[in-house]
């Protein structure tokens, strides 16, 4: 069993597309899995057709008014607990003592019947995220080749490491994943520049693996379908399915 956190408090640089195709991916490849979305933008919930306005969500969860197992929706794509806008409270509301400890409580109890959890975050790096980096073994983070992406990823990586001194000692930075990566206006130099900026910032490797830019994303999340089932052979499925090889591989070896 492994927790997975997908996190960078930029927004629009992929998080929710990343989490989806992981863990449409990692299904796909036999594995149970279940997605949590902590986003108050419920995204990843909209995105899978998942029903976040009728049934309990995250939030209701957190607040220890359902149990994990209440909030689960077994889609076909995966297993998911949803969110909504309500969500956007549980800053002011989780009781101070313990707060960053909240999801891992509420999780526990169901973890060992999935391989995978993977956790979709805001784009802050606020009280909801700090409860995916408490849960998780593993973070990834997705970004884009802009000049300033680098800065971000310092003040989050100081974030993980407050995290492992107080809440989560164990949890490690997986990867840097590179998405909507448009190999004409990304140049080698570029690449190379980020590439340095990163490696003065945090100590983590960068993917191999880059994910292409491609309409097809939004095509796919428009229709409620996963990626890989939408169109499998476009760039974006293709390079999604290397780099959960590659993510894989990593695990393994
Ligand atoms: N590889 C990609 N190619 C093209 N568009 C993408 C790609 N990845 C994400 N997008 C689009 O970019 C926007 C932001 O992506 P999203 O995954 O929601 O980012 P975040 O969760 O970090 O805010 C969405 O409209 C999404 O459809
Ligand atoms: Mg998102």
């Amino acid at each position: 069993m492994k927790v997975i956190a997908i996190a960078n408090q930029k927004g629009g640089i992929g998080k929710t597309t990343t989490a989806a195709a992981l863990s449409a991916g990692l299904k796909q490849r036999g594995f149970k899995v279940l997605a949590v979305d902590v986003d108050p933008q419920g995204n990843l919930s909209t995105s899978t057709g998942a029903n976040n306005y009728e049934m309990p969500t995250v939030y209701e969860m957190l607040k220890g008014e359902v149990d994990a197992n209440e909030a689960i929706q077994k889609l076909d794509v995966f297993d998911i607990i949803p969110s909504n806008v309500m969500l956007a409270g549980a800053e002011q509301e989780l009781s101070q003592i313990g707060k960053e400890q909240r999801l891992k409580e509420r999780l526990l109890p169901i973890m060992d019947f999935y391989d995978y959890i993977v956790i979709d975050t805001p784009p802050a790096l606020g009280v909801l995220t700090i409860n995916a980096f408490t849960v998780a073994d593993e973070i990834i983070i997705p970004t884009t080749a802009g000049i300033f992406a680098a800065t971000g990823i310092k003040q989050l990586h100081d974030t993980i490491i407050n995290v492992r001194k107080y809440c989560n000692e164990k949890v490690k930075i997986a990867g840097i994943l590179l998405t909507r990566y448009d190999p004409r206006a990304n140049n080698n130099k570029d690449m190379k520049d980020l590439t340095e900026q990163l490696g003065e910032y945090i100590n983590a490797k960068l993917f191999n693996t880059h994910i292409r830019a491609s309409i097809v994303v939004e095509e796919s999340q428009a229709r409620q379908i996963d990626v890989f089932s939408y169109k499998g052979k476009s760039t974006v499925a293709q390079d999604y399915t290397a780099w959960i090889d590659e993510y894989l591989k990593g695990v393994c070896s």
